[in-house]
């Protein structure tokens, strides 16, 4: 049976509090499409507003520590994220395992710690353009995964896979609808042999470049449960149109 599709945007380093408006914009005219949950997973600093601002709208962060409390400077706890409203993460973005070095154990930590308190997560999964050249694309990421993935999924947590080809990422080139689907299935087979029948509850996003022209192309590709969306999940403009092609 097909999945509630999730469409999921990432402002990354972008927003300030006027940019607020924008995120009540995309969650009023999210609610003409009942059938897909929409979150906004906004810079830390806008959480608490955001939340306050839009109580029955889903608002996420980029990132989390695995730790609860502690001498951890500049880094924020699940339990920081919870306080001040958010009901997801991302974890494990390619521009953090990049730019910050994490490693497959470190994102397993975070989305253990996230799913432990009841934060749902998005791990991020996705190989490089010299990767997929070499013809080691699924492999890397069925890798990433082993490396990432919790040890366990209750019925209380909610896990969710972004795959993000790297070379995707805000450069207007997608994957062809087979290299996104031979990728899909080989998630969703591992997922099932990791979880059992559990597995088969876990969406799958597609991130990189997404947009309304592509958008439908996209969700129509088996286990495609959604979209991870970056640049054009900033304006409501860009972004509904997302949304209401996984309507
Ligand atoms: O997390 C979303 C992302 O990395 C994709 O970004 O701008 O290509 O949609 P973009």
């Amino acid at each position: 049976m097909a999945l509630r599709k999730l469409v999921a945007g990432n402002w990354k380093m972008h927003g300030l509090s006027a940019d607020l408006a924008e995120a009540k914009a995309i969650a009023e005219q999210s609610k003409d499409y009942p059938g897909v949950d929409v979150a906004l997973c906004v810079p830390s600093i806008l959480i608490e507003r955001a939340a306050r601002a839009l109580p029955d709208f889903t608002i996420g962060a980029q990132d989390v520590h695995h730790a609860e409390k502690g001498a951890h400077t500049g880094c924020i706890s699940v339990q920081m994220l919870h306080d001040a409203g958010a009901s997801l993460t991302i974890v494990g973005h390619s521009e953090r395992r990049e730019a910050q070095r994490e490693s497959d154990e470190e994102v397993k930590s975070k989305a253990t710690a996230a799913l432990s308190c009841g934060l749902a997560v998005i791990l991020c999964v996705g190989e490089s353009l010299e990767v997929r050249e070499r013809g080691a694309a699924v492999e890397t990421v069925v890798g990433q995964l082993d490396g990432s993935l919790p040890h366990v999924l209750s019925s209380e947590t909610e896990l969710a896979i972004a795959y993000e080809p790297i070379w995707a990422i805000g450069t207007g080139k997608i994957p062809t609808v087979d290299e996104i689907a031979e990728m899909h299935s080989a998630i969703r087979q591992r997922l099932r042999e990791r979880f059992g029948a559990d597995g088969d509850q876990v969406r799958i996003l597609y991130g990189g470049s997404v947009k309304a022209s592509n958008a439908v192309e996209i969700f129509a590709i088996a286990d495609v449960d959604g979209a991870l969306v970056g640049g054009a999940s900033l304006k409501a403009t860009d972004f509904i149109p997302i949304v209401a092609a996984a309507a």
